[in-house]
């Protein structure tokens, strides 16, 4: 997600609104940032590679660019590396339009195609210069109509602020998917991305709906739906202080990317989903390439590992060959073997992990192909892999990851069907549950969420616990190792994740009355074998915490002291709902402890030394 501002006013007052405001939004993205205002009838542009301060110290130094009409834009790459040329705003051919943007637009290259046909050359590799040169296309004089033109042309998500020469009065913003609000100030308003961004200057606020156009003057604000028709603006009093604003009244980043998760995970999954067909990106693996892969290995750390331990099991049903998942602290260091026929994927939130980025320079010494999944665009993983498939988390503030964990395993998935359908060793009617299943991830993850508060009064019940274990088997087994991490991450809580199977083999003698079992149990075809360990551990005096599909209701009868449900979904894809609650568990168990939940002890964000 990226960060956008707005402003028209009497005072000419733009630039320092737009430098106030996208220091509000800089946790929405902060890989490059810029500003555009009307000036001496021409629009002026300052855009740069990095932190916003780099923009401001420029703006610093020059004393020309008063303005009452301007717009900036704080980004998170999505399309297009960071850099001087990709950061917005962008400038129409004409010179007279300026853009910035906030989303996916899903049909940026066949618009692309369509435009240079017409004689528009690119600067850059953002969607969002073919936005700028799409309105350029279609204008002739009236904004609002060009406007609504191209709005039945784009498909994706997209918060846009314009701006136009032949209007030095009016600031245009457009909402689809992403989200815009308007700030109603005194002879000056203003457009942002979020709320913190206009609080210094107004608390009234209107939203903007879902498929709206509105047209801001200084004096003025009109609103319309994208087939035209006036929309009344419903303004509200915002009574937040800036720093829960920053989390959208959240009390922590965590708490708010958790719930962020069925949006991130749609935009993850929506735009390589067509129908039956899986699109990754600009990935090409030729059947030829794929029978001839020896292996498959998949190297992270932290969450990401525990990622490529879910992968594991299902990406070697669906594709029968070896799937080998290993710490990149380990991998870097003991002469794997991995050769040209070995297809490495690391997997990465930051993409500047220092061990996974060590483990694919040896892949690659080694002759492997590596395909990397990360969130930061343009990050050093990204950069040096063979191929890449971002995830389009948006920022992850909190230093527990939870809505990248989510979208990196959604990508597996796809990856995982993709590969079996080229290999064709995959039923169609398989193959077609699967991606059915998929597509009803975000809402399912939402009916789960819409429960975070029974969590809460379980979270309240166990968070003085100081021995818990997580058990289950298979993909439950991996999802355990999250939600442990998860839970020692931020609670500080001992927990450790067990195979339930194991647990006899020596650990059990741990179990006391004393300990909280958290058992997983979603595979059907292991239920009963994982209830028989719940037993196992009940009997010698364990609390139990059952976490289970819905349908396994009426099978349970007493044997756990709580149980937390979640929807039935494709065995595979459990892991996806899984988690949340143990997300959730962690992060409630850790409130009541009152710990620093997004900045915890000893932890940083992103590992980039050994
Ligand atoms: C997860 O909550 C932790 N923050 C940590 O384990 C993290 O997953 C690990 O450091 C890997 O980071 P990366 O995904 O940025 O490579």
């Amino acid at each position: 997600m990226c960060g956008i501002v707005g402003y028209i006013g009497e005072n000419k007052k733009a630039v320092p609104f737009l430098l106030q405001g996208l220091e509000k939004l800089e946790y929405r993205g902060y890989d490059s940032s810029g500003i555009a205002v009307l000036n001496q009838n021409e629009i002026k542009i300052v855009k740069k590679q990095g932190r916003l301060k780099v923009i401001k110290d420029i703006l610093g130094s020059k004393d020309d660019l008063h303005s009452n009409l301007g717009i900036g834009h704080t980004r998170w790459a999505t399309h297009g590396d960071p850099s001087d040329v990709n950061a917005h705003p962008h400038l129409s051919k004409s010179g007279k339009i300026a853009v910035v943007h906030n989303g996916i637009i899903e049909n940026y290259i066949n618009l692309k195609k369509t435009l240079s046909k017409k004689g528009y050359e690119f600067k850059s590799d953002t969607d969002t210069e073919v936005v700028a040169q799409l309105l350029d296309s279609l204008y002739e004089g009236n904004m609002l109509g060009t406007i609504k033109k191209a709005t039945d042309l784009l498909e994706g998500s997209f918060a846009l602020g314009i701006i136009c020469t032949d209007y030095p009065d009016t600031l245009f913003a457009v909402k689809k998917d992403s989200p815009l609000i308007i700030g109603v100030g005194e002879d000056e308003n203003f457009i942002a991305s979020d709320i913190p961004a206009v609080l210094s200057k107004t608390r009234k606020i209107c939203r903007l709906k879902e498929k709206q156009i509105a047209v801001l003057t200084s004096k003025n604000i009109d609103i319309f739906d994208f087939s035209g028709g006036k929309a009344k603006m419903e303004i509200s009093e915002i009574n937040w202080n800036v720093d829960a604003a920053e989390k959208n009244n959240y009390d922590h980043f965590m708490i708010k990317e958790i719930m962020e998760q069925p949006k991130v995970l749609n935009d993850t999954i929506s735009p390589r989903l067509k129908d039956y067909s899986i699109k990754l990106d600009n990935l090409n693996f030729t059947e030829e390439y794929l029978k001839n892969l020896n292996k498959i290995s998949i190297v992270a750390c932290g969450s990401a590992y525990h990622v490529g331990c879910v992968a594991k099991y299902f990406m070697e049903e669906l594709i029968r060959k070896p799937v080998e998942v290993e710490l990149a602290s380990e991998f870097r260091y003991r002469s794997p073997i991995v050769d040209k026929n070995t297809l490495v994927i690391i997997i990465s939130q930051s993409g500047e992990t220092a061990d996974s980025l060590a483990a694919l320079r040896e892949a690659k010494k080694l002759g492997a192909r590596v395909l990397s999944v990360v969130n930061v665009v343009g990050s050093s993983i990204a950069n040096e892999s063979d191929d890449v498939l971002y995830t389009w988390a948006g920022p992850e503030i909190a230093v527990a990851t939870t809505k990248a964990y989510s979208t990196q395993l959604s990508l597996m998935y796809l990856i995982a069907l993709y590969i079996s359908k080229v290999l064709g060793t995959i039923t169609d009617e398989k193959y077609k549950n699967l991606i059915e299943n998929i597509k009803l991830l975000p809402e399912k993850i939402t009916g789960i969420l819409k429960k975070a508060s029974s969590t809460e009064e379980i979270a309240k019940k166990y968070y003085q616990t100081e021995k818990i274990f997580f058990i289950g088997r298979t993909l439950d087994y991996a999802v355990c190792m999250e939600g442990s991490l998860k839970l020692k991450e931020i609670s500080y809580i001992h927990s450790e994740a067990y195979a339930a199977g194991e647990l006899k083999h020596g650990t059990i003698s741990l179990i006391d009355n004393k300990t909280l079992v958290i058992a997983l149990a979603t595979q059907d075809k292991l239920f009963d074998k994982t209830i028989s360990n719940i037993r196992e551990v009940k009997s010698r005096g364990a609390t139990i915490l059952l976490i289970t599909t819905e349908d396994k209701a009426d099978k349970i009868s007493d044997i756990a002291d709580d149980v937390i449900y979640i929807p039935k979904i494709s065995n595979i894809l459990s892991p996806s709902l899984a988690v949340i609650p143990m997300q959730l568990l962690s992060y409630y168990i850790a409130k009541f402890r009152g710990c620093d939940i997004d900045k915890p002890r000893n932890l940083a964000k992103s590992v980039t030394v050994e």
